[in-house]
């Protein structure tokens, strides 16, 4: 289905971005994700939420649509758009069901669009479908249990034996771990090297040697699965290398710098989904004779909702725009992550003081909200390590070096 936008939308960038509009082309897929996400994710993303229930179904749904391959390139199976298209695909999933949202973020973003920059031409024969169309699922493990935030340190290694690498260590918070079949994996071939020695694998799964951890209890976005990888001399072929020996943190930077525009856009779906139900609730709620919308209190928790929200949403767009465009967009994409999540976070928050009680029990999706919003300031970067990154880039603008 999305296929269909391609072509009219492919590269379209920066040229035809407005700051008053979306191009024609991008408004038509937003609200065909809406419709999607009014239609299939609002009605049941309570259940999912509750049961912790991974949406099977809806992501062949979606994958039919094209949403599973946004960015993925026609000849593979994917929809061809833009960035821009991804962030406005994931932001109404996301409004749908927060932790749909999730999967469909990273699964693009962090699996799909990995392979399609650094792939070689077999790997992507062998990766690539059924990926794309919501048949499978792949999964990125960087993070181990001593290293988030430090992505440099981590501990799994990499051992050349013949011709194929032996895979040691455990991966940590692992998105779709446990519904994925495919892993693209990070482990340091030369500790001694630091980072220049982490190279990222594609690992099969199931592989002999892998096997998951518990699957987390989380807070929120409960529909999406997170677990532990643990490699116990898991034996990966010399082809399954993505990108350079060597070059697989660097890889990780570029590909956080797209995956921080779609954790974004999921912060933008749960914090419009957050404006809607307070002033939904605010037009109906009579106290001291009058709906509380009249109140001004109740207005500039509003107000303050809305500006936030669409400041996030102009930054997210313009880190997509830029991203489009070609150029380094490092700076813009923490900046959008930076804000959208703060924005999701604080809408959800003054959500739940417009509604008062019935803003803290699961009858109204605002604890949901609440809940699914915190951990868009924490995954994929957490905020203090944005501000690392953009006062890194705007104090080397005035050619300061901050390290
Ligand atoms: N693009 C390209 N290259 C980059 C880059 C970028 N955005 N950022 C850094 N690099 C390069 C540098 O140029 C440098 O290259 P050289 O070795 O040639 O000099 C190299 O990478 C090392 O850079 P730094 O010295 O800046 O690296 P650092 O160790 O100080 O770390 C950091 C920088 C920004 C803190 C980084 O470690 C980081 O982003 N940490 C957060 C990790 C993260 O986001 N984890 C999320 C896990 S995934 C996830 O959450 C999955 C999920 O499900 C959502």
């Amino acid at each position: 289905m999305l296929k269909t936008f391609h072509g009219a939308i492919k590269h379209t960038g920066w040229r035809c971005f407005s700051l008053a509009s979306l191009p024609e082309t991008h408004a038509m897929l937003k609200k065909t994700c809406r419709d999607f996400a009014e239609a299939n994710l609002k009605p049941i993303a309570a259940k999912l939420d509750k049961e912790h229930l991974f949406p099977r179904e809806q992501i062949k749904e979606m994958g039919a649509l094209g949403l599973m391959g946004v960015n993925g390139s026609p000849e593979y199976g994917g929809a061809g758009l833009d960035a821009l298209a991804f962030s406005v695909a994931v932001e109404e999933i996301a409004w749908g069901c927060g932790g749909t949202g999730t999967i469909v973020s990273v699964h693009n973003a962090l699996y799909v669009n990995v392979l399609e920059k650094f792939g070689t031409k077999q790997q992507k024969e062998i990766f690539l479908p059924g990926y794309l169309d919501g048949s499978k699922i792949g999964c990125f493990a960087l993070s181990e249990p001593g290293s988030g935030s430090d992505a440099g340190s981590l501990l799994a290694t990499a051992n050349l034996d013949g011709d194929v690498w032996i895979l040691n260590g455990t991966k940590a918070w692992v998105t779709s771990g446990c519904e994925s079949s495919a892993a693209i994996v990070f482990a340091n071939i030369d500790r001694k090297k630091k980072h220049k020695g982490i190279t990222a694998f594609l690992v099969p799964m199931p592989s002999e040697g892998l096997s998951l951890g518990k699957k987390e209890e989380k807070m929120g976005i409960r529909a999406s699965s997170t677990c532990n990888l643990i490699l116990e001399d898991v034996k990966v072929p010399k082809n399954n290398v993505l990108g350079n020996i060597g070059e697989g943190f660097k890889l990780a930077m570029t590909v956080l710098d797209g995956a921080r525009i779609g954790i974004s856009s999921q912060a933008l779906g749960i914090a419009q989904a957050a404006l809607d139900c307070a002033v939904d609730y605010a037009g109906k709620r009579i106290a001291f004779g009058v709906p509380i919308i009249k109140m001004q209190s109740v207005q500039q928790r509003i107000a303050d909702i809305a500006c936030r929200l669409e400041s996030a949403r102009l930054l997210t767009w313009r880190a997509a725009a830029l991203q489009d465009s070609g150029v380094r967009f490092t700076k813009a994409s923490s900046m959008a992550k930076l804000a959208a999540s703060e924005a999701a976070t604080f809408a959800a928050h003054s959500c739940i003081q417009i509604l008062g009680g019935m803003g803290y029990v699961t009858d109204m999706p605002a604890e949901r909200h609440y809940r699914d919003a915190r951990i868009t300031e924490v995954y994929a970067g957490i905020t203090d390590i944005q501000k690392l990154v953009i006062a890194d880039l705007v104090a080397k603008e005035y050619g300061i070096d901050t390290r």
